[in-house]
């Protein structure tokens, strides 16, 4: 896939692609500029007139007209695609033109497509957000097919032709958009694995080669060494199954170093509930409970690229729950790294306890914020349905930052409370603390606030991905099956920061 500026000569393989608000009109936006030829430019603004006529075309939000042009000239064809309401264009506006787009092009076996600017995607945002979105809903996971889609029809251009505002440096727009829609569909290829060929050893080796690729530091901790260090809390969820728990910490090294962001990415390679088995249909897509890793590990090849002044530093703590013979019972007590004990009272809630040592190990590690990421209770699926995914922070202005970076990012949050009297659920008779809070009582809530208990007087806030991780549909950027949700905000927040 390739963008390209400016220097398309047209061919009877050109797709034209022009986009419009609503009451705007063709002959305003197609002039001697894009088609040289006098006679062809009134004949295709007739032809265009004609078919918006009589299809009633009036450029509403994703609506498409398709334009036959009997060889009125050499191009193959014409597409207008609607933007809407010019008064209600938004940071969403591009992404969703592109994603769009580049479905309409894979439908249609289109292989290039050269877009008309209008006055709106002339500035670098857009062009960003535009790539993007085509970008990420080109997606596809065919490892597994024998027949694969994605060889026969796949766009290979898309020419940007027009007026650019000045001194906006387009190549490097479209470079921030491919870099960070590559990267969320990397994360969607791990999510998509079998958990059979995605266990914490395996994981670990991507992690690995992305390292040695994007140049990043990096440490996988074996079992022997998370004993040493007293890592009881991912050796107990990952001590049920054959498939030995992994710790890996990447690290990314600016020149300031006072400011270090923590990331942490809940890696469940396999979630079947452990001995608190899991019901089967609640089980079928447990494959994706290690999204946080993938989401993580994809922030990190982001951070690699855009190169910030400041340190990063990811954990992925990687463990497959699973209910072995030697497997964590109800009732067993663990004893966390923090030294804080725990009684299992359901071995379900296995993403609370891995997170507990590494949101731990990363305070020790002298982070200077931690940001979490976890597909943690089926509860917030309930709360906020498939709308939003849910964040709770023990500090406001880093919600608040998140918040307003969400829009741009194009991926909602909605802030859940912790409020004090969620731990008293969590209390124990015989240890600190249970890991599991009353059954169906603010679930989302009750399993941040246990997170809590492992954060001290640090900048924090949660991510709970758990009703939004997973798309039963396409839909615009999105694609069916896994959405690695929030890697681009996370994204987008450090490329923000990165300007302070
Ligand atoms: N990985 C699940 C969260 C989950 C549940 C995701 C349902 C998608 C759908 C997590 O480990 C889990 O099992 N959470 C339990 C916690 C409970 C036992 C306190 C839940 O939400 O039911
Ligand atoms: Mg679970
Ligand atoms: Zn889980």
């Amino acid at each position: 896939m390739e963008f390209k500026f400016f220097n398309t000569s047209l061919t009877n393989e050109s797709i034209l692609v022009i986009s419009m608000f609503e009451s705007e009109k063709i002959e305003n936006i197609l002039t001697i500029k894009f088609i040289d030829n006098l006679d062809n430019l009134n004949s295709i603004i007739k032809q265009v007139n004609q078919v918006v006529s009589t299809e009633a075309f009036q450029a509403k939000t994703a609506k498409i007209l398709s334009v036959p042009l009997y060889g009125l000239t050499d191009l193959k064809k014409i597409i207008i695609y609607g933007l809407g309401d010019k008064t209600k264009i938004n940071n969403t506006t591009y992404r969703k033109f592109g994603a769009n787009l580049a479905r309409l092009c894979f439908n249609k076996h289109l292989n290039l497509a050269v877009l008309v600017q209008t006055e709106t995607i002339n500035n670098s945002l857009n062009i960003q957000t535009f790539t993007e979105g085509f970008i990420l809903s080109s997606y596809k996971f065919e490892k597994y097919k024998q027949i694969k889609e994605e060889k026969q029809s796949k766009t290979q251009l898309i020419s940007f032709y027009g007026d650019f505002e000045p001194g906006s440096n387009l190549v490097e727009s479209t470079n921030i958009g491919l870099t960070i829609a590559s990267a969320v569909n990397m994360a969607k290829n791990l999510i998509n694995e079998p958990a059979i060929n995605m266990t914490p050893v395996i994981f670990a080796d991507y992690a690995q080669d992305l390292a040695l690729k994007s140049n990043l530091n990096i440490e996988i901790l074996t079992v022997k060494e998370m004993k040493e260090l007293n890592m009881n809390c991912i050796l107990a969820v990952g001590q049920g199954s054959k498939n030995e728990p992994r710790f890996v910490v990447l690290r990314y090294q600016g020149e300031n170093t006072k400011m270090n962001y923590g990331l942490a990415g809940k890696g469940i390679t396999f979630d079947s509930g452990g001995l608190s088995l899991k019901p089967p249909l609640s089980m079928e897509y447990m494959k994706y409970d290690m999204s946080g890793a993938a989401i993580v590990l994809a922030v990190m090849q982001i951070v690699a690229w855009f190169k910030p002044k400041f340190c990063v530093t990811a954990v992925m703590p990687l463990a497959e729950n699973m209910p072995g013979g030697n497997a964590l019972r109800p009732g067993d007590v663990i004893k966390s790294m923090s030294g804080k004990t725990i009684e299992v009272n359901n071995t379900d809630a296995e993403g609370r306890l891995v997170l507990a040592d590494a949101l731990y190990y990363l305070q020790k590690l002298g982070v200077s914020e931690i940001i979490d990421i976890a597909t943690l209770t089926g509860g917030v699926l309930t709360a906020l349905g498939r709308a939003s995914c849910g964040v709770m922070s023990n500090n406001q202005d880093l919600c608040n930052r998140i918040n307003s970076i969400s829009n741009l990012a194009g991926e909602k949050v909605w802030q859940l409370p912790l409020f004090e009297e969620y731990k008293e659920g969590l209390k124990s008779d015989i240890a600190d603390l249970k890991n599991a809070g009353s059954r169906g009582e603010a679930a989302t809530s009750s399993a941040a606030s246990f997170l809590q208990e492992f954060v001290n007087d640090i900048p924090w806030l949660h991510f709970d991905i758990a009703n939004v991780g997973w798309s039963d549909k396409d839909k615009e950027e999105i694609t069916k099956g896994p959405t690695a949700y929030g890697a681009r905000l996370i994204a987008y927040y450090l490329i923000d920061q990165n300007k302070n």
